[in-house]
């Protein structure tokens, strides 16, 4: 373990903002959590770091950035139903999924094709095509950045929403996911229930459905909408699909009759925000190196050469819009370091 000075993060991060860390150090076991904050000292301002693909740097960074490569791939026990394993939480959350696909085990095949790691991905409950990470977790284990004691969390100790957990709310920079333990099926329950879903299907001919044919649905839906960050810097939907109440809901329909909507089970409606930023004109608007992506107004990118505040800028500017327009406020779903 070695800690460097004035690290690029360009490649760190897929927005590929061009920004330095002050220090950074890559961990690949537990241990080196604790001799790297050892030998850094005390109280650093510390950034957890996976694959970089949900933060967006506003400047450099000052502080010490650890960045997660623990891996591991561990079939703890099985029953009759289903299947427990232990995942290092630096390994590559796509690649764990084509990894349960060949194994024959269901639950993430919806999540396919989703950038970063496996230890970022219950930081936000990461979802996508009707299915989140919360429906397959078991446990995760996490070392307490103050104390350097490892604590395990179940399902109800990371308190998971939509887009949202524990270590993102009251616990936010306090602990580095470790290790993360998912309850996969052994005999797969498909979830086509997402209409975009049910549709490539039906356009493909497939007749009897599998892990495999599930997730290549969805990739190619992921490929139609969402830029590659392979070649314009992107962290996928830049804000959450707002909820609004049943009141404000129906006044918004008589205004705008064909506003999209989906009735949330708490009795709330939620509107994508894709279709609130695409009303107000920001849909393929370019300044420069930055804009709003031409096939998904929720996502904002990076051409080449972006400055990290500017993009905060933009982000603020669509806000205001929205609402101004609807009375809808947007919350960021990226993390603005
Ligand atoms: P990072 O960006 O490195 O970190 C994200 C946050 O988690 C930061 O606050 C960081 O400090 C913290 N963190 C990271 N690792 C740890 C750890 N081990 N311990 C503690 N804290 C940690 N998300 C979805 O939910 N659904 C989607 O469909 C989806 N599609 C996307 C499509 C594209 C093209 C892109 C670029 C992003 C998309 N995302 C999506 C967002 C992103 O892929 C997920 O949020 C992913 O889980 C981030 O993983 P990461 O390793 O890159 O995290
Ligand atoms: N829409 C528009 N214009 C746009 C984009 C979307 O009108 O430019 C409207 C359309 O009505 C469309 C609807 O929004 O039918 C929904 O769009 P889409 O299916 O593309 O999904 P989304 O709500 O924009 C969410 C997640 C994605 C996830 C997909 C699929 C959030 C914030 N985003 O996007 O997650 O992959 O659904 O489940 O919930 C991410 O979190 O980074 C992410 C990419």
């Amino acid at each position: 373990m070695e800690i460097r000075e004035n690290v690029s993060l360009k490649h760190l991060n897929t927005f590929g903002i061009d920004v330095k860390a002050r220090y950074l150090a890559e961990i690949g076991e537990e241990s080196e959590v604790k001799t790297t904050l050892n030998s850094y000292g005390t109280k650093p301002q510390l950034l957890i770091l996976g694959g970089g693909s949900n933060v967006l740097f506003a400047g450099h960074f000052e502080g010490l950035i650890i960045k997660n490569n623990i891996l591991g791939r561990e079939l703890l026990k099985e029953d009759h139903d289903y299947v427990w394993v232990k995942l290092g939480a630096g390994e590559n959350w796509h690649d764990i999924v084509l990894w349960a696909i060949e194994n024959g085990w269901g639950g993430i095949e919806n999540l396919s094709l989703i950038p970063g790691t496996v230890g970022a991905a219950p930081m936000q409950n990461i979802g996508a095509y009707g299915v989140e990470i919360c429906s397959v977790f078991e446990k995760l284990e996490a070392i307490d950045l103050s104390t350097l004691k490892l604590r395990v969390f179940d399902a109800n100790d990371c308190q998971f929403g939509y887009r949202h957990s524990v270590f993102k709310g009251a616990l936010k920079n306090q602990y580095l996911i470790t290790r993360v333990v998912l309850k996969l099926q052994k005999h797969p329950v498909f979830n086509t229930s997402y209409g975009a879903v049910s549709q490539t299907l039906k356009a493909r001919g497939i007749k009897e459905l599998t892990l495999r044919n599930i997730s290549d649905a969805i990739i190619s839906i992921r490929e139609s909408k969402l830029p590659n960050p392979d070649t314009i810097g992107n962290a996928g939907s830049f804000f959450k699909n707002p909820t609004v109440d049943r009141n404000i809901y129906n006044n918004l329909k008589t205004a705008y009759a064909n506003i999209p909507n989906y009735p949330t089970e708490d009795g709330l409606v939620k509107i994508p925000a894709g279709w609130l930023i695409e009303q107000c004109d920001w849909k393929g608007f370019r300044k420069g190196a930055i804009g709003v992506h031409k096939n998904q107004a929720l996502v904002l990118v990076n051409y080449g050469g972006a400055n990290g505040e500017d993009l905060v800028q933009l982000s603020k500017e669509i806000q205001s819009s929205v609402n101004a327009k609807f009375g809808i406020e947007l919350t960021p779903e990226v993390n603005i370091v």
